[in-house]
């Protein structure tokens, strides 16, 4: 993903000037940054749950949240670039699907007393620090039974020759995601594969394969 490495310095303008171009080469439609539909890790985990109210922290252009929705939950979705909150709205008139869509930063965005059966952080690279502090408040908007779903280019999809970040500060670790939540509420911890070829993140990523860290935790 050639816009992630430039990740370490990119703001809101910044990630607004992105999706604002992805519109322009659509026409001014709304573009596509990424795949139209989430990782198969996250259709795979999450298709056997039952419905119920979700966060998608960091949407984008809101294939997450739209997935999600369309399959029966209760979506609120937020990002910090308004230029994606409004293409991802745009998508989801397109699908059929009602979201409730947020421009909100998530370092500091937090739910107004509701509580999640599902908390979705898909490819949001932040500094180690503000990564950990995210992870660590997003688990404490669980609701009982709920499940923490997070996906994030491993510090070792470096060495792949995958698409994604080169700046290894913003990389995860299992070690980095284990240590955002309680060790005792942690399902699934590790370092998978992803087959760029039936499972890209964005559109043209190919062959071969990259490294993605998972993380699923429960309340
Ligand atoms: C690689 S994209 C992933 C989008 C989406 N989760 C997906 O899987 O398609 C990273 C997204 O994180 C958003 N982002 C980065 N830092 C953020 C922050 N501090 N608060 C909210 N959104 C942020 C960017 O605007 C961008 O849309």
């Amino acid at each position: 993903m050639d816009a992630a490495r430039r990740d370490t310095t990119m703001d809101a303008n910044d990630w607004d000037t992105r999706y604002r171009l992805a519109r322009e080469a659509q026409g001014g439609r709304p573009g596509r940054l990424w795949s139209a539909v989430p990782a198969q890790i996250v259709q795979d985990t999450v298709t056997p749950w039952a419905p119920g109210r979700a966060l998608d922290l960091a949407t984008g252009d809101g294939r997450n949240a739209i997935w999600l929705a369309a399959r029966g939950w209760n979506v609120t979705a937020v990002d910090f670039s308004a230029e994606a909150i409004g293409q991802a709205a745009e998508h989801a008139r397109e699908s059929g699907v009602a979201v409730d869509w947020q421009v909100g930063d998530a370092t500091t965005w937090a739910p107004s007393g509701e509580t999640f059966d599902l908390v979705t952080v898909i490819y949001l690279h932040l500094q180690e620090d503000a990564l950990r502090a995210v992870l660590s408040r997003a688990a404490e908007w669980l609701s009982p039974g709920g499940h923490l779903l997070v996906l994030g280019h491993d510090r070792t999809n470096i060495g792949t020759g995958a698409p994604g970040p080169a700046d290894p500060g913003i990389l995860y670790t299992p070690e980095l995601l284990r240590s955002a939540v309680d060790p005792s509420r942690i399902v699934r911890c590790e370092t998978i594969r992803r087959d760029l070829a039936t499972d890209p993140e964005a559109p043209g990523d190919g062959a071969g394969y990259a490294l993605d860290t998972l993380l699923i935790a429960t309340a």
